[in-house]
């Protein structure tokens, strides 16, 4: 099959920053406890941080960390989490139905991000408490001195203020999974009064309040359009969230439901600009996608787990090859909008459907999904280009879709031009023609291929190393035309140097 591609240096789409790298870190399962924290570990730090974790972290190059949730931070009350650790209290955890011992808390998070240099992104909890909550824990982690709270900070060991900036009000507010869900106009009403508290006691901060949690929820989809209606002037950007899976085992949907996230990505920026336009309103909202991934695998295992457990094993997805095909067609994604979506968090981080998988006690490996999320945060910051593909499609559930996918990076700090490909037939090998004319000078790095004979291969505990990405043979780079064969089922990464002048 051939495929043909066009980037031009004179089409940009926007500035992949590193936001677009962020993940998230739950208090759910063992994503903290035999995550990222299990002082009894052989590689624990003093303060009972996973060394082993951290350095993966650290190889993923992720940026903001979105903390504690998700659906725990809706029944969650931060005060727990600080202060001296024995006196701190052992709560039913509502969301995952576990216990809480708060033994991993607020500090140990702003210390875990400072060793990982990673942004912390805070939940405040607007489901079951409030506007008062919200404020004292940006007045706790932000403001310089002198009141109770920012002395309460300095007494659990951090004069320094945090200064964190990015601050999201609620999570999924509009689900009736979540404790405290709310109408749209409730939850419109409280996201406006928090953010002016918020924002009081600090003006830096930058906010985040909930949208539509998936396309098309029934009863709803007007649900974000009702919240932006009464907060649009007091927020920065609205919350986004999808999880792709082929609990059908069709591979065909699965790799194409990159449609359906594109086509929510597209409602909500048409609901932003519906909003600025009915506020007469100057500024434009950004878009945080800060939770995607693949998740399924796990689903009916944790349908039967017992539960009040602390730290228990639940959402352990094992990821195969086709899952990080399917992540890299989502990173694709995200830097087609990266105009738009200024964040993106790779659900999640550690345990928990996440590309880093832990043995409680023992080791750390990187999942399949690693690679594709660690290739685009090395290579995929910089200035993205707008392609012209031209492609043979198939039929899937979710309209016509495109065996090729791709997208090109441009770092001109760098000197790096880098060709992200999804070539999404199963069966046939691509023939990728990539045209980079306008560039003056290029010269081919590496091609770097994931895909395998057996679509379901995984990294396990056991065998770590089963899918690793390949070095490809056969790619060229002759004046401006890049030529490049595709595996079926693949995710590709050809970075190309681009010098100022000719060596
Ligand atoms: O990431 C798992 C859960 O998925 C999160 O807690 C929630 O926000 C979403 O529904």
């Amino acid at each position: 099959m051939k495929a043909k591609a066009v980037f031009s240096k004179d089409f940009a789409i926007g500035e992949a920053g590193a936001r677009l790298y962020g993940s998230f870190l739950e208090h759910g399962g063992r994503a903290v406890y035999g995550g990222v924290y299990e002082p009894d570990h052989p590689n624990a730090d003093s303060q009972g941080l996973r060394r082993d974790v951290m350095d993966l972290v650290k190889e993923l190059q992720v940026s903001a960390v979105r903390y504690p949730g998700g659906n725990f931070v809706s029944a969650y009350d931060w005060r727990d989490s600080i202060g001296p650790k024995e006196k701190r209290p052992v709560r039913t955890e509502l969301a995952w139905l576990s216990l809480e011992t708060n033994q991993f808390g607020l500090d140990e998070f702003m210390d875990w991000c400072k060793k990982t240099g990673t942004e912390p992104m805070i939940t405040v909890n607007l489901a079951t408490r409030g506007i008062q909550e919200a404020r004292d824990i940006v007045e706790y982690c932000n403001f310089p001195a002198e009141t109770d709270l920012s002395r309460e900070r300095e007494k659990n060991g951090h004069k320094e203020p945090y200064g964190v900036k990015l601050w999201c009000l609620g999570n999924e507010m509009d689900g009736e999974w979540q404790m405290g869900q709310k109408t749209a106009e409730d939850y419109g009403e409280i996201a406006k009064q928090a953010a002016k508290a918020m924002r009081a006691v600090d003006p830096d901060i930058e906010l985040v309040a909930c949208y539509n949690t998936c396309l098309g929820m029934e009863n709803h989809t007007d649900w974000g359009d009702r919240v932006l209606e009464r907060c649009y002037d007091y927020i920065d950007y609205i919350s986004l969230h999808k999880y792709c899976a082929n609990e059908e085992k069709n591979t065909g949907d699965f790799l194409a439901s990159t449609l359906d996230m594109e086509k929510y990505i597209e409602a909500a920026i048409a609901s932003c600009d519906r909003a600025k336009a009915l506020a007469h309103s100057q500024k434009t909202l950004y878009l945080s996608f800060d939770e995607w991934n693949v998740w399924y695998h796990s689903l009916e295992q944790d349908a039967h787990r017992e539960k009040w457990l602390k730290g228990p094993a639940v959402l352990e997805d094992i990821y195969n090859v086709e899952d990080a095909v399917v992540v890299g067609l989502n990173l694709i994604l995200l830097l087609r909008h990266a105009d738009r979506v200024r964040i993106g968090c790779l659900a999640q981080l550690v345990n928990v459907i996440a590309p880093i998988f832990t043995r409680n006690g023992g080791e750390a490996i990187r999942q399949t999904i690693f690679y594709p999320f660690l290739q685009a945060s090395r290579y995929g910051r910089g200035t993205v280009l707008r392609g012209i593909l031209e492609s043979p499609s198939y039929e899937s559930r979710y309209g016509q879709t495109n065996y090729l996918d791709a997208t090109a990076v441009y770092n001109e700090e760098k000197e790096e031009l880098t060709v992200f490909a999804v070539n999404r037939s199963q069966e046939e090998e691509m023939e990728l023609e990539c045209s980079l004319r306008d560039f003056a000078f290029l010269e081919l790095v590496e091609h770097l291929g994931l895909h395998h004979p057996n679509r379901y291969a995984e990294n396990t505990l056991e065998h770590p190393d089963t899918c690793l990405p390949i070095s490809e043979t056969g790619t060229s780079l002759e004046e401006g035309v890049l030529r490049a064969k595709l595996a079926p089922l693949s995710w590709n990464v050809i970075r190309i140097r681009v010098p100022s002048e000719k060596k």
